[in-house]
């Protein structure tokens, strides 16, 4: 059975319909991409199966891990395994990174056990090293930081925190060249435990450094074309209008 299966969902939002029959399987262990021009409905996918009240979701179901999604709330999501990396975070003021990973643990019931917070520091202090985040960046409220600071604090979460399946909202926008490599260090690194990602970016250096086991192209809110990798370069040199074309 697919982790995660999406059938003819339609979705929108004060009156506009945003997502127009949207269908997608993801089996554990699987990566796959979705690319797609602006505004053709990919974060608007990733915020349904995060469970934002704002869409309605108007027809079609969507199952994940068995459950029947669109019936949970969002944290009810959260705790089946499913984690969202917003493409353009909240700031959190008078919460730091470093609290705000502790309690999502705990919340998520994942260190139940008194010696679970010594081990969670130490697992902190370990990505910290390796993101090269100093103590006062773990510690600063998440207020004010800067595009690519966000960024790699929203890598650093999904690198503490127990899911099953990610969907990483173009986690590599105003990243630097090593920030985009650890990137994709940490997203191999998910998918050795066969967990599962769904990527949507735009950027072919980002998913060059990957395997997808698909991409899939979103335009006006339905999945107008799926394939392999080398799909990714044909839309790097013709862009999306030859998709158009090739179906309407
Ligand atoms: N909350 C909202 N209210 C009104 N329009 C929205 C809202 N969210 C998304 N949209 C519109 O839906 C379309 C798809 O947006 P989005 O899903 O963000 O696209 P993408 O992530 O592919 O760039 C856009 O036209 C956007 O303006
Ligand atoms: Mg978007």
């Amino acid at each position: 059975m697919a982790l995660l299966e999406i059938k003819n969902i339609h979705a929108e939002t004060s009156g506009k319909k945003i997502l127009n029959g949207i269908a997608l399987k993801v089996s554990r262990g699987e990566l796959h991409i979705l690319m797609g021009p602006n505004g053709s409905g990919k974060s608007t996918l990733a915020q349904v199966l995060a469970g934002n009240g704002a869409y309605k979701v108007s027809k079609g179901s969507i199952k994940f891990s068995g459950k029947d999604l669109p019936k949970l709330k969002p944290e009810a999501r959260a705790k089946l395994g499913l984690f969202l990396q917003f493409q353009n975070p909240p700031d959190l003021p008078g919460i730091s990174l470093g609290i705000l990973i502790r309690r999502s643990r705990r919340a998520l019931n994942s260190d139940s056990k008194k010696n679970d917070l010594l081990k969670i520091g130490a697992e902190i202090a370990a990505k910290a090293k390796l993101f090269k985040f100093g103590g006062q960046f773990l510690e600063r409220e998440m207020n004010g930081f800067s595009g690519g600071e966000k960024k790699r604090s929203e890598i650093f979460q999904s690198s503490l925190t127990p899911w099953k399946l990610a969907i990483l909202d173009e986690p590599d926008s105003g990243l630097d060249a090593d920030g985009l490599r650890l990137a994709a260090q940490e997203i191999k690194n998910y998918l050795k435990n066969n967990r599962s990602v769904i990527l949507i970016t735009h950027s072919q250096r980002l998913a060059k450094l990957l395997k997808p086991d698909k991409i899939h192209i979103l335009l006006d809110g339905k999945i107008a074309l799926s394939g392999k990798k080398d799909l990714i370069e044909k839309i790097e040199t013709k862009g999306y209008g030859w998709i158009e074309k090739t179906q309407n």
